[in-house]
């Protein structure tokens, strides 16, 4: 691959093809679609070229681009290729599917036989309705909880993302000098277009930071119908809630009558069979899923304790959508959960991703370059910070060296190995990588060379820079 790599690196890598298609390709998609993309999300992901890679296929765990060039693939669609790439028991769950209709805009089986199946793995998931990606999940479950309590006020944690709607994009990554004192966080758009009342009704917090977290919850209880949160912040390189932390919340909602709600569109199916809630033992009143849900076919679910979702289910509370529960996603998702359902298979992804994290950190002790690693080995991240500590919260991420998280990925990139360009987000494992055979094991070396060698480009990028 010609990135920036000298050529005799090209050829001992076996990188030899060029990224002429990709760029041919994003010059035609600029001519279409807004800004050559199809989601904000895209418009970065290019690391040192200038166009994005355009990935035509995927097996297991490698990808390949339009060039050809190969790579292990631990972006994973943003975690949601849980299983691998056309993993065969959910092609064939959806081929038959696909055989039987795809949609018919009414009941059907599969989504009944798929909620039976969350009910039975999640804790606290007892009542389910279906949608199509998360923002929309997450509509639907801030919708339920106003409905439940009449209120209308929601605290989310500064840097937790919740979706691209207007509902909660509000404080997603503000800039130091917007974002107000620590302790009393200002609400900030996250996008030009979101009315003031919106923004108005999303009340900021610290993550991790109890004293203040409580003294806002005092102020603004009354109004207060839940709490949001990403129990593992995924969004902020997978910083993890302190001991005690989610257990306090708990309480402290039980406490005003506020309800507790768990976006595990990331973490859900991945941290555990029954995600984070279970992984915790803090159970929520209303959680979120998507991405691991669908195993790479669009869907998201919202659900929760009976009581609270009563309200959707007398129609009091309105959900739709022509889309929701369709068979054809129904079918990947419950082929994709009943295999993670699996014993062993999460614990195989989990161990996969361990030997990974275990590698960047002796790597970095040998190299002398100060990190920290956060995460569990199925969904995890290095942060090039200066003390090595693990981050609390969301300004901590933003003192990381942004410019050695770029140099690294850039330097895996050209070996091969594709992890997410931005450090705020994580690595993903799927069932494919985790798989105990030859390839499995090839995986796992390869990518463990080329994390040895990526951080000593950034040790020698500390002495030059
Ligand atoms: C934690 C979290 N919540 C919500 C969303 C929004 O999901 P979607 O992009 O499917 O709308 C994302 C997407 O990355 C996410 O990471």
């Amino acid at each position: 691959m010609k990135v920036s790599a000298p050529a005799e690196l090209n050829e001992q890598l076996g990188l030899t093809h060029s990224t002429d298609a990709s760029r041919n390709w994003f010059a035609r998609a600029s001519a279409v679609l807004a800004g050559g993309i199809s989601s904000s999300a895209r418009s970065n992901t290019t690391g040192d070229l200038p166009y994005p890679l355009y990935i035509a296929r995927g097996d297991g765990s490698h990808i390949w681009d339009a060039d050809g060039n190969e790579f292990i693939d631990y972006l994973l669609s943003y975690g949601s290729v849980i299983l691998g790439h056309r993993d065969p028991g959910l092609t064939a769950a959806v081929t038959s599917q696909l055989a039987a209709g795809t949609m018919f805009g009414t009941c059907n089986t599969v989504e009944v036989e798929l909620a039976e199946q969350i009910t039975h793995m999640v804790p606290g998931a007892e009542l389910v309705r279906f949608s199509n990606s998360g923002s929309e999940a997450i509509c639907g479950a801030i919708r339920a909880a106003r409905g439940f309590t009449g209120r209308s006020k929601i605290l989310k944690f500064e840097g937790h993302y919740h979706g691209w709607v207007d509902v909660l994009a509000i404080s997603n990554r503000p800039a130091e000098a917007d974002a107000g004192p620590l302790d009393h966080p200002r609400s900030q758009p996250h996008s030009r277009g979101i009315p003031e009342g919106i923004v108005h009704d999303v009340i900021i917090a610290p993550w991790n930071h109890r004293p203040e977290v409580g003294r806002i919850l005092q102020e603004h209880r009354a109004d207060l119908a839940a709490v949001i949160l990403e129990p593992v912040v995924a969004n902020n390189a997978c910083t993890m809630p302190e001991a005690g932390f989610l257990e306090w919340l708990r309480q402290e909602c039980d406490r005003n009558g506020i309800l507790l709600i768990y976006d595990e569109i990331v973490t859900g199916f991945r941290m555990a069979r029954g995600g984070a809630a279970e992984y915790f033992g803090v159970t929520p009143d209303l959680l979120i899923w998507s991405k691991a849900l669908g195993g790479g076919f669009p869907i998201s679910a919202f659900a929760g304790r009976r009581d609270v979702m009563l309200p959707v289910a007398a129609n009091t509370v309105k959900h739709g959508g022509t889309y929701n529960g369709n068979p054809l996603c129904a079918a990947a998702a419950l082929a994709t959960l009943r295999y993670i359902n699996t014993p062993g298979v999460l614990e195989a992804i989990h161990r996969h991703g361990e030997a990974i994290i275990d590698t960047i950190r002796r790597s970095a002790s040998h190299y002398g370059v100060p990190c920290c690693v956060q995460g569990t080995g199925a969904m995890f991240q290095v942060v090039f910070n200066a003390d090595g500590r693990p981050l609390r919260h969301y300004r901590d991420l933003l003192k990381a060296d942004a410019r050695r998280y770029a140099i690294f990925r850039q330097a895996l990139l050209e070996r091969g190995v594709h992890i997410n360009n931005s450090g705020s987000a994580c690595w993903f494992v799927s069932a494919a990588h985790g798989r105990d055979d030859a390839a499995g094991a090839a995986d796992l070396h390869h990518t463990c060379a080329a994390v040895e060698q990526a951080m000593k480009i950034c040790a020698d990028s500390q002495v030059v820079g």
